[in-house]
């Protein structure tokens, strides 16, 4: 089997490693950018290949051809996997596109929201002649220890959900990418299902604006615990977007009742199911939260300044967990006509700090629009076409 991996950083270090260790598969790389390209090669040809090193196990394989000129990486490819940001995932649709062989499965870890409508705008028609997957989240919690040779896993999901176009496939892709990568994947009806079961569209932008909401350039000499830091008033908002959600769930179960909805889960069951073990007081969300092991030390994301340090609202928790996240849910809240003021406060806050506009007037309709995967970007104007 021919594989590509479409990235450079932490996501990709670990399926290259993982995917090439297997001697059945012929893998490459494409990576986005030039100098990504030599920091690979040289430490593949110093090291010998790329070591993923788990807690308890290691494993090392040895990519084909690793390339920034897609051109050298894709033609041949039985499946191309994308281990990106969501906001890199259509700018790297078209480079590939034109290298794509017929029948190829195409798919992205993790998904995030309206992938399928993304891939279907940049691959048209031809849209049809692949598979399509995406999971609902990356597997593992990763970093790079050196470029080209080693990445660390800290932690592996016990599963994650995976859907696919056509929905035939999904069980298919599913079994393959279980044995290439030793994990316990979820089928799960559509790529809408994904969309809404994404608990960081509600946990990272909640908490930023649970802790910055007030925030009035002060500097932090430390960056607060970001987790475990929630506050009851954070709680608050987490519990209300998570409701909105469930409440948009419901009317989409009345309006596609064939669909299986259930993997939507209300976010404080989502975290005892997640983090079983991990949590000491799973009585309320806060605390289920902020004694949550799992998260122990995790701090917000702060950039330094003169004197100490500032929020850092470039941060993925904003830039893609908002235009890939909660603003896709709030275009699909607005098609249902289910009623989301928190969703609508968080992103109003949000694109205040990013300095981008989305919401106008309590609608989406702001110049940014075109930078977020919600629904009406695609000209999807029905709750029915959504899953077209
Ligand atoms: P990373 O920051 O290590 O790598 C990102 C790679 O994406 C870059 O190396 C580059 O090759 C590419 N890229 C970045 N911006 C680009 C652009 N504008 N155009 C084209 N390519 C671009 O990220 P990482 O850690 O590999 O994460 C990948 C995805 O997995 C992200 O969505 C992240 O939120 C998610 N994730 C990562 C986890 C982790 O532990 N690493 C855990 C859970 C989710």
């Amino acid at each position: 089997m021919q594989i590509t991996i479409c990235g450079g950083g932490n996501a990709a270090h670990t399926l290259a490693g993982l995917t090439s260790a297997h001697t059945e598969t012929k893998v490459n790389v494409f990576v986005p950018f030039e100098n990504e390209e030599r920091l690979w090669q040289a430490g593949i040809s110093k090291n010998g290949g790329i070591t993923v090193r788990f807690p308890d196990r290691t494993t090392t394989g040895k990519p084909n051809k690793v390339s920034a000129n897609p051109a050298e990486v894709l033609p041949g490819s039985d499946l191309v996997l994308l281990a990106l940001p969501a906001f890199a995932h259509e700018t790297i649709f078209e480079q590939i596109a034109p290298y794509l062989d017929l029948g190829a499965w195409v798919g992205a870890m993790p998904a995030r929201g309206g992938l399928d409508w993304a891939a279907t705008r940049v691959l048209r028609k031809g849209f049809q002649k692949y598979t399509l997957f995406g999971l609902q989240t990356l597997p593992w919690a990763c970093r790079i220890e050196e470029f080209g040779h080693e990445v660390k896993v800290m932690g592996t999901k016990a599963q994650v959900e995976l859907a696919a176009r056509p929905v035939e496939k999904t069980r298919e892709v599913a079994e393959i990418l279980e044995k290439l990568l030793g994990l316990s994947l979820l089928p799960v009806d559509c790529f809408l299902c994904l969309t809404l079961a994404n608990t960081g569209q509600i946990l990272h932008p909640g908490l930023m604006y649970g802790l910055f909401k007030d925030w009035q350039g002060e500097l932090y000499q430390e960056g607060p615990l970001f987790y475990q830091g929630v506050t009851p008033d954070s709680a608050k908002v987490l519990q209300q977007l998570s409701d909105e959600i469930q409440a948009l769930r419901k009317r989409l179960e009345d309006c596609y009742p064939c669909v299986d909805f259930s993997y939507v889960r209300p976010l404080d069951e989502w975290l005892r199911r997640s983090y079983s073990t991990d949590i000491d007081d799973p009585s309320t969300l806060e605390t289920a939260l902020a004694t949550n092991r799992s998260y122990a030390g995790l701090k917000a994301p702060m950039k330094p300044v003169k004197g100490g340090l500032v929020p850092d609202f470039g941060s993925r928790y904003l830039v893609e967990d908002v235009p890939y996240g909660l603003i896709v849910t709030r275009g699909i809240a607005d098609l249902a006509g289910v009623n989301t003021p928190m969703m609508g406060e968080v992103i109003r806050w949000s694109q205040e700090q990013m300095g981008m506009e989305f919401i106008v007037d309590g609608e989406l309709k702001g110049k940014d629009l075109s930078a977020t995967r919600a629904p009406q970007r695609y000209g999807i104007r029905s709750l029915e076409s959504l899953s077209e």
